[in-house]
């Protein structure tokens, strides 16, 4: 194992003694959807499974006739022959068979302005958005930069896209105007849809200017930029390219038929963080995506349709608002909530009055933002009504048990199941979960792979690991929603994923089996960072950092932090001219902040005479991860100037 796989071993070795065990209740497992039988029928049906799964969850214009083609590994194609549309098993079939009225989506605006989309409204709303866009010339196969806040837009602009069957590549609002151009460069894409802006604790916040900004040099391959009125500040115009949504959006006919496409017609790409510097765009299609995340989020979060109000906290910028807001929840027919602004706007106590304003039932969020809340303190949740509560979900990072105990007294006064969640932007859908009802869950562990699912642990020969032992988390079989490419760059996906070990993929996790095989996630073993679960690469970092003309060189490392699970700790060295002093600091802060986004701005910035290297010059980020997270520093023999840690040192000290 590596370095760097061990240390996180020994650090979560406190975890494996966690034996607390919660059973399901026996009312829950009387009830719920997902029965031991689940497994059996997965284990049994093989492959198969998931053709049942597929033709279960979606309606096909054309029926497939094979399951998986993998006769050229790792390009996998699923429900070959297939046709479907995505946005008709979103939207048309719930309105053609009786569901027309049902909510689809209750919004929320940070300011508190409310808006509701029954799915016969939201099919509407899609229809005209794809008439106004195929009038701005948008055909099947093009791709859109998707820039918008959370709000029913984005979930519209995306399905109007499917619809179509054109491509979207939805980029983080927190991107700046830098990272939104490289990822409209690599995707080609010929349209973006955008707003004037959003709001941000209270405040208009600007989204048009970094859309400006991101077009301002030459050549680009957008020919016309949709934008939204939001929060109705002024902006910008560019006659000719710019034009209004309300404009083009409103007048549009409401009707338009949905054209079936290939199973493995590209449904979007999105761009994710990896250990080199260029972002991936991760290819993801049609028919296998959209059976898994309908399966997944049936089964997991004990879905009831006509009952439950789910709630994901994700954004649209990353792939849970893909999977589990624009996709899954709409394919099978549910309420969702979508919620625009921040947990302490105008009180921290707004996400639990919004889970009593509209009832909401199956809550899935993220460990950093239950760590937040767990700091403002268990009275502010104590203070509403959250008995409709009865499911809730964990995604983005390790969960600490402490911080799963308190999600589960606190907000799921003790007896909704907790399901946590391993997947990623690579997968499409869930691939280790308990299933409620059936598993006995432990706090910090997501310990079983979804039926159908095949994952393993393995050692550094690709060897399965036996119970009580760590090593890589790999997936052993080909699933429905798995990548099916990095976006223009076929090697790049096999060597990223499939060489690493033979006729398996590599997840880029470390991982435990525990004593009765269950599954805990150590994070990651490669030079991904997960900060308040959101990646990053420090690779991508340390270049934004040495673009800026007074950093020589920078190494980054991500440092454990109490709330976000990691934070960006940089070590740079200056150039001779520049000068160490807080300006500098505050500079290059904002400098990664413009050439990749707020979210990515480094918690410190220490400026260092030298870095440490090994003999054969790389950076030995270990050592400086021990800095940066206060602790004695660790081996230092290999360095080829061994002096340098007490230059780090000294210069700390200053
Ligand atoms: O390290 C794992 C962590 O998040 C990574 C994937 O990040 P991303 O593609 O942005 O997708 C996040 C949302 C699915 C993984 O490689 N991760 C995700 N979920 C968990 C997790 N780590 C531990 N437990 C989880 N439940």
């Amino acid at each position: 194992m590596s370095e760097s796989a061990q240390r996180q071993g020994d650090a979560f070795e406190n975890l494996l003694h966690e034996e607390r065990r919660f059973p399901p209740s026996e009312e829950f497992a009387a009830q719920a959807l997902a029965q031991p039988s689940l497994y059996e029928e997965a284990r049994s049906r093989g492959t198969e499974f998931w053709a049942d799964q597929a033709r279960a969850c979606l309606s096909w214009e054309t029926d497939f006739t094979q399951t998986l083609d993998w006769s050229e590994a790792p390009f996998a194609k699923w429900f070959v022959g297939g046709k479907l549309n995505a946005a008709y098993n979103a939207l048309d079939r719930h309105v053609e068979e009786g569901r027309g009225d049902r909510m689809a989506i209750h919004f929320e605006g940070e300011p508190g302005d409310t808006r509701s989309y029954t799915y016969a409204e939201l099919t509407e709303s899609v229809k005209k958005a794809a008439n106004a866009f195929e009038s701005l010339g948008l055909q099947k196969g093009d791709r859109v930069a998707v820039y918008l806040p959370m709000i029913p837009e984005a979930v519209i602009t995306m399905l109007a896209c499917a619809r179509i069957g054109a491509v979207h590549s939805v980029v983080f609002g927190g991107f700046s105007a830098d990272a939104l151009r490289s990822r409209i460069d690599d995707a080609e894409a010929k349209l973006v849809v955008t707003a004037d802006g959003t709001y941000r604790r209270g405040k208009p916040s600007a989204l048009k200017p970094a859309v400006d900004a991101a077009l301002e040099k030459e050549g680009s391959t957008i020919t016309n930029v949709v934008v939204v009125r939001r929060n109705n500040e002024p902006v910008e115009w560019t006659e000719g390219r710019d034009v209004w949504w309300d404009d083009v959006v409103d007048s549009a006919s409401s009707e338009h038929t949905a054209v079936a496409h290939d199973s493995e017609h590209p449904l979007f790409i999105l761009y994710t963080s990896g250990t080199t510097g260029k972002p991936k765009g991760i290819l993801h299609t049609t028919g296998g995506f959209l059976t898994q995340t309908a399966f997944t989020h049936k089964y997991t979060f004990d879905l009831r349709p006509e009952t439950d109000v789910f709630w994901c906290t994700a954004d649209i910028g990353w792939v849970t608002g893909h999977s589990y807001v624009a996709y899954a929840p709409l394919i099978n027919g549910a309420t969702q909530l979508m919620y625009e602004g921040t947990p302490d706007t105008p009180h921290q106590g707004r996400w639990w009055e919004l889970i009593e304003k509209y009832k909401v039932s199956i809550l899935y969020t993220a460990p950093t933002a239950i760590r937040t809340f767990m700091k403002w303190g268990r009275d502010i949740p104590k203070k509403f009504d959250l008995s409709s509560i009865r499911v809730l979900g964990s995604v983005g990072e390790p969960i600490n048990p402490e911080a799963w105990m308190w999600y589960r007294e606190i907000i799921g006064g003790g007896k909704a199941p907790i399901v946590d969640t391993w997947w990623q932007t690579e997968t499409g859908a869930h691939m280790i979960s308990p299933m409620p009802g059936v598993t006995r869950t432990k706090p910090g562990s997501a310990q079983v792979a979804v039926p159908g699912i095949a994952v393993d642990v393995v050692d550094e020969m690709g060897q399965s690991v036996p119970n009580g032992s760590g090593g890589y988390l790999v997936v052993r079989e080909p699933w429905p929603s798995m990548l099916r490419g990095i976006w223009g760059d076929p090697e790049r996906f096999k060597q990223t994923y499939w060489s690493r070990f033979d006729d398996m993929y590599f997840a880029g996790d470390g991982a435990k089996k525990d004593e009765d095989g269950d599954i805990w996630l150590l994070g990651r073993v490669d030079d991904v960072m997960n900060v308040s679960g959101h990646r990053l690469s420090t690779t991508e970092i340390e270049s934004a950092l040495v673009s800026h003309p007074s950093v020589a060189e920078a190494a980054v490392v991500g440092a454990k932090d109490e709330t976000t699970g990691e934070a960006v700790v940089a070590f740079v060295i200056l150039r001779g001219s520049a000068k160490d002093d807080d300006d500098i600091v505050t500079t290059l802060r904002n400098h990664v902040g413009k050439e990749i986004g707020p979210i990515a701005k480094p918690r410190n910035i220490l400026v260092v005479p030298e870095l440490p290297k090994t003999r054969s010059g790389k950076i030995m980020r270990r050592l400086l991860k021990d800095v940066a997270e206060g602790r004695e520093v660790g081996d230092a023999t290999t360095l080829a100037d061994n002096t340098v840690m007490q230059q780090i040192a000294a210069s700390l000290r200053k």
